[in-house]
């Protein structure tokens, strides 16, 4: 039986989405996978209202973390680190040679924008990275604040990490001045893992120019020349997702991004008045993300348990991250999930659970 997908990633593919992966293969350099491409770039470029500069790369979300440090910082980096991921992307920062220092607070609490401008007023960084979704602990970092404080630093490049957020949260990637911004196709995409997104502004590109050691794969200024004049990637794409993409891509046009995010306010509100009455959330009080809801196991259960439970009843929940497993549990509500199917999901928990 198909457990229906409540993680954060990957989430739940609808059938004609997957459906859409079986169209018959075109060469990668026809004038069939320009136009295929091509209109990609522009839907997404429509959906997130920006005219920067869109690719689309077969990897996962975790090439643009190291992309966006390869292209945008020689040496100096702040890595604000609140969980696995933005630990990861000052991991990263440090296995590129990079110099980087960070902001570290303990898992479940927020990045605030006076910690980004008290770092930012001590010393000349090339760049801030900010996971604005930390996926680990349930926590949106309030970007809309920080992004203030950078804008008072316009040298400095705004990296932000919206793997699990963009396409279900709302990310004004202009009015926020965000110069590096992905994604990962299997979140709030809600499509199978294979592809990234990555959303890069003109000051980001100017940037790159002048760093050296850019790479190849994720190299923004190659990727950029290579698109100009062929409309296509430079490297063999995964062609069957770009159609599941192409296709998906309609659907949320047709949903409407807004209608799409209050959405999943509505879901996130749901798991989330749920969470707080039979258990306690995880992330500090103000800062819960839309898209995944990570819960204190206040109740002792076996998480372990509860999910095997589920399994039998065709659903599939998440256990606490790493450090947090059975002391903690996630639900997602990203993607195409809707409000009934997440009250299916709950009453179908309080049933096992006896609450
Ligand atoms: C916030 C965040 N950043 C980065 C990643 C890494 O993405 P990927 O697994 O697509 O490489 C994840 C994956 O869950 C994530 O949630």
């Amino acid at each position: 039986m198909h457990k229906k997908l409540f993680i954060p990633g990957p989430t739940e593919v609808r059938q004609d989405i997957l459906d859409a992966q079986t169209e018959k293969m075109i060469g990668h350099r026809s004038k069939a996978f320009t136009e295929l491409y091509t209109g990609i770039i522009k839907k997404l470029q429509e959906l997130l209202a920006t005219n920067n500069f869109i690719t689309v790369l077969t990897a996962s979300g975790t090439a643009f973390m190291e992309g966006a440090i390869r292209n945008c910082v020689n040496k100096d980096v702040l890595c604000c680190v609140n969980g696995a991921f933005s630990d990861r992307w000052f991991k990263i920062a440090q296995k590129c040679d990079r110099n980087p220092e960070v902001i570290t607070l303990d898992w479940g609490k927020a990045i605030k924008p006076e910690m980004v401008e008290a770092k930012l007023q001590e010393k000349k960084y090339e760049a801030v990275t900010l996971v604005q979704n930390e996926t680990s602990t349930g926590v949106r970092n309030p970007i809309e604040e920080i992004a203030e404080v950078l804008k008072k630093y316009p040298d400095v490049l705004f990296l932000v990490d919206t793997v699990s957020s963009l396409m279900g949260d709302k990310i004004e990637i202009g009015k926020l001045g965000i110069d590096v911004c992905f994604a990962s196709s299997q979140k709030a995409f809600a499509l199978p893992p294979g592809l990234a997104v990555c959303v890069v502004s003109d000051k980001a590109l100017e940037k790159a120019k002048t760093v050296k050691g850019r790479g190849l794969y994720c190299d923004f200024v190659g990727l950029k020349d290579y698109f100009d004049k062929k409309g296509q990637t430079p490297s063999t794409p995964a062609i069957s997702l770009m159609y599941a993409m192409d296709k998906q891509l309609e659907k949320i046009k047709a949903e409407g991004m807004e209608k799409r995010y209050e959405r999943h306010v509505a879901m996130a509100k749901y798991v989330q008045d749920w969470g707080k009455k039979y258990f306690s959330m995880f992330s500090e009080p103000g800062y819960e993300s839309i898209t995944v809801s990570c819960m204190n196991n206040t109740r002792g259960v076996s998480i372990a348990d509860l999910n095997s439970e589920l399994g039998k009843r065709g659903f599939a929940i998440s256990n606490g991250y790493g450090k947090l497993k059975e002391k903690a549990f996630r639900i997602a509500h990203m993607g195409d999930l809707t409000v009934d199917e997440i009250k299916e999901l709950i009453d179908n928990i309080n049933e096992i659970l006896g609450i």
